[in-house]
């Protein structure tokens, strides 16, 4: 039990990736808010916790919207007696196609949900943080920060917040306040379950160990940074492909 006492808010928690995390946290004894768009997702995933001995509460979250976000924030604190102590970032959207034929709204949801999302988020909960002198926030980018085709929105988005991860460690380091961001490769949920049979065979072929990545294996390393044993890292973007390349 890594994260015993410790209060966690994870976002997007109700499916995928960061239902992977709340429930390791959560078997670490960390007590977990389960925040998502989908509150029947949320709760399924409490429950879930919960019902396995761990401690959870659900709270509906849409991390595009700033007061929602300052809500929920402090929702979790509260529900922690003060203290809030890990925030991952995970929610996240895709609206793929090709640079050319992008409308505005495709442009900007994606930029709402996966980038200003983690800044909302994240203010509200770096105060708590500098308060209490002590925190990890950890982001979710991804391995397609660096350009990849039909994703130019998605790796915008997931490219400003390794700028933002980066200047908020800076700027929370004073206050033992660790920022890190995790990039992962291609992990199978239901995000990437959408993709034809061709194009899940081509990323699956680009993997160095050669199988899809799980949110297990994303929620391990999530597990050791907010763990004591990750306190001297800070500003760091951790890749988590099994060598994924691009
Ligand atoms: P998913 O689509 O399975 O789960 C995303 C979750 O976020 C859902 O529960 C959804 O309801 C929630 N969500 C969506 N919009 C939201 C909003 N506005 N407010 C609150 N919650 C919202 O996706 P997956 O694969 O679990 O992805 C999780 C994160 O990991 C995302 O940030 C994604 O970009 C990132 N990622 C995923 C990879 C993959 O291969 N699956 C690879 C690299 C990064």
């Amino acid at each position: 039990m890594r994260l015993q006492g410790k209060i966690a808010l994870v976002t997007g928690a109700g499916r995928g990736i960061g239902q992977g995390i709340a429930k390791k946290l959560a078997a670490e004894g960390a007590a977990v808010g389960v925040a998502d768009i989908n509150l029947p997702n949320a709760e399924e995933t409490a429950a879930a916790i919960n019902q396995a001995g761990g401690r959870a509460t659900a709270l509906q979250l849409d991390v595009a919207n700033p007061e929602n976000a300052r809500e929920v924030v402090n929702a979790t604190a509260a529900w922690g007696e003060g203290r809030l102590d890990i925030l991952v970032n995970n929610a996240g959207i895709n609206r793929d196609t090709m640079l050319h034929k992008m409308t505005i709204e495709e442009w900007e949801a994606v930029i709402r949900v996966n980038l200003s999302g983690v800044f909302y988020c994240l203010q509200p909960a770096a105060l708590l943080m500098r308060a209490q002198n002590g925190g990890r926030i950890i982001n979710i980018s991804s391995a397609a920060w660096q350009g990849n085709v039909g994703q130019a929105n998605y790796a915008a988005a997931k490219a400003g917040v390794i700028g933002l991860t980066k200047t908020a460690a800076r700027e929370l380091a004073r206050y033992q306040v660790t920022v890190n961001a995790i990039c992962p490769g291609f992990i199978d949920t239901e995000m990437t379950r959408g993709v034809p049979p061709k194009v899940w065979d081509t990323m699956v072929s680009k993997i160095m160990l050669g199988r899809v990545g799980t949110p297990q294996d994303v929620a391990h390393v999530i597990v050791f940074l907010a763990s004591d044993e990750g306190s001297y890292l800070t500003g760091e973007v951790i890749n988590v492909g099994g060598g994924f390349l691009l």
